[in-house]
């Protein structure tokens, strides 16, 4: 286990301060980053002292420290997981060779790429999230919040220090870049299209944590296979980091639904305007929400066909989930796999080289993770004894990218037409209706232990402490 110095300016374990010119520039880079964060970060959090967990060590048992703190003092580092000694990359064109510690040349570019593109979610989820705290529903929530943002503040950190110690001056180039562009900005927004939307109410939040940070695992469960070693090793620690985005969000929502149901049961009434009324948020609003966010999540892993995805399969840089755990070749030359295409105003199924595919295999592997959580928040409206289902739509549902993109199919899978599509979308989408009614739900609810009416309390706190824990204090 390497443990972590925290005498530095940086917190580290990778002995920074054995390399003086990585060091100086990461240390010119961080008056930057808290600029950023002083501009752009969660709104009218400054002089909060909160109840945060902070990396002390990349040991599975006890990696982190639980204590009050301003977040702008909170010690954004660079930890990564241990090297395994004598690595072999372990699929793709050089299966069997060794891991790499440098860039090789050839790769420099699209390595950069995917770095890039990996670091820019980080800051623009901050960006996203950054009004929510004016309406938390709680101080539990508030707290969760928070420290989503931290983290997603130490994820960039964990990419910028790759570019930094291995792309030279563009990589120094980038890392100003990541600091520079902006969620939703239209001049120099974000690099994908779902880092650019808002998430304006907890709703969203909740739903983006489920759903968005999902995908996150899934990208960084492909780059810790990845034959550039330092890549693997980051990713692999930001990975301990993000169960706790997860969890966020579907506890949430499960909280949500929880609370749904109970007034649905006192008043006896599945009537979505009496629900609303009574100020909770109903079922099929929910599962609006739900048909966003997954299908807008859906897309971030790109076109279903794509020599990108080949090329960065073959030349190791990024593997399957689990490639690990797979019994085949870590190949895949002529093999192929099934992706969806429209024929005659119907979806059907066409083979294509599973390489070009791997872009559409990742996507089958979230969605069957996602959709294992959509089934634990039935269980909570089967335990209220209510008959209503939430269900994740097909795949082709609200498509922006690759062959669906544009084609108009209905949450179960039908190519409808035009005069269908706009007939229900209504009730397919969240209607401006449905976000103006959540938004007015929206109201700050800090004290400690007491919870905004739309969403039931959690079954424990955090760490251990007590619901009513006092996680932030207002100073
Ligand atoms: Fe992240
Ligand atoms: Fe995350």
């Amino acid at each position: 286990m390497q443990s972590i110095n925290y005498s530095e300016k940086i917190p580290n374990n990778v002995n920074l301060s054995e390399d003086r010119t990585l060091q100086r520039a990461l240390e010119g880079w961080q008056p930057n980053f808290i600029d950023w964060w002083d501009d752009i970060g969660p709104d009218g959090s400054t002089q909060s002292d909160v109840y945060l967990r902070t990396a002390v060590s990349v040991d599975p048992q006890g990696w982190a420290q639980f204590g009050h703190v301003k977040m702008r003092d909170y010690r954004w580092g660079i930890f990564l997981n241990p090297a395994i000694e004598d690595r072999k990359i372990h699929f793709g064109d050089h299966l069997g060779e060794n891991a790499w510690n440098e860039v090789p040349g050839e790769y420099r570019a699209n390595l950069r790429r995917i770095i890039v593109t990996q670091g820019d979610t980080e800051p623009a989820s901050v960006e996203q999230q950054r009004h929510l705290g004016l309406t938390a529903p709680s101080m539990y929530d508030l707290r969760n919040l928070y420290q989503i943002n931290v983290e997603e503040g130490r994820h960039l950190w964990a990419m910028v220090y790759l570019l930094q110690k291995h792309f030279g001056r563009d990589g120094r180039e980038e890392a100003q870049a990541l600091l520079e562009r902006r969620s939703g900005d239209e001049n120099n927004p974000r690099i994908l299209g779902a880092f650019n939307e808002a998430t304006p109410d907890w709703l969203s939040f909740f739903m983006f944590t489920y759903f968005t940070d999902r995908d996150g695992k899934f990208q960084l469960c492909a780059l810790s296979e990845s034959a550039f070693d330092p890549l693997a090793r980051t990713t692999k620690f930001m990975l301990t980091e993000e169960a706790h985005h997860m969890f966020v969000g579907e506890s949430g929502i499960s909280r949500i639904l929880q609370r749904t149901c109970q007034v649905m049961n006192e008043l006896k009434t599945d009537d979505a305007q009496k629900l609303r009324a009574a100020g909770v948020i109903d079922l099929p609003t929910l599962q609006r929400y739900l048909n966003f966010h997954f299908s807008v999540t859906i897309d971030l892993f790109g076109a279903d066909e794509s020599s990108n995805a080949a090329t960065f399969y073959s030349s190791g840089l990024k593997g399957r989930y689990e490639e690990g755990k797979r019994n085949d070749d870590h190949q895949l030359r002529g093999q192929f796999y099934k992706v969806l295409e429209v024929r005659e105003g119907r979806l059907v199924e066409k083979e294509v080289p599973m390489l070009n595919a791997l872009n559409e295999v990742l996507r089958d592997d979230y969605i069957k993770d996602s959709i294992a959580g959509v089934g634990r928040w039935n269980k909570v409206i089967e335990k209220a004894g209510i008959p209503f289902q939430l269900t994740a739509p097909h795949k082709a549902f609200h498509r922006n990218i690759g062959a669906l993109a544009g084609v108009k199919v209905s949450p179960d899978g039908r190519v409808v037409n035009d005069a269908e599509w706009h007939a229900n979308v209504a009730h397919w989408l969240p209607t401006d209706q449905d976000r103006a009614f959540v938004g007015a739900l929206m109201g700050r609810v800090v004290e400690p232990g007491k919870f905004a009416n739309w969403i039931a309390p959690p079954a424990m706190g955090i760490n251990r402490q007590a619901v009513d824990f006092e996680y932030i204090r207002f100073n």
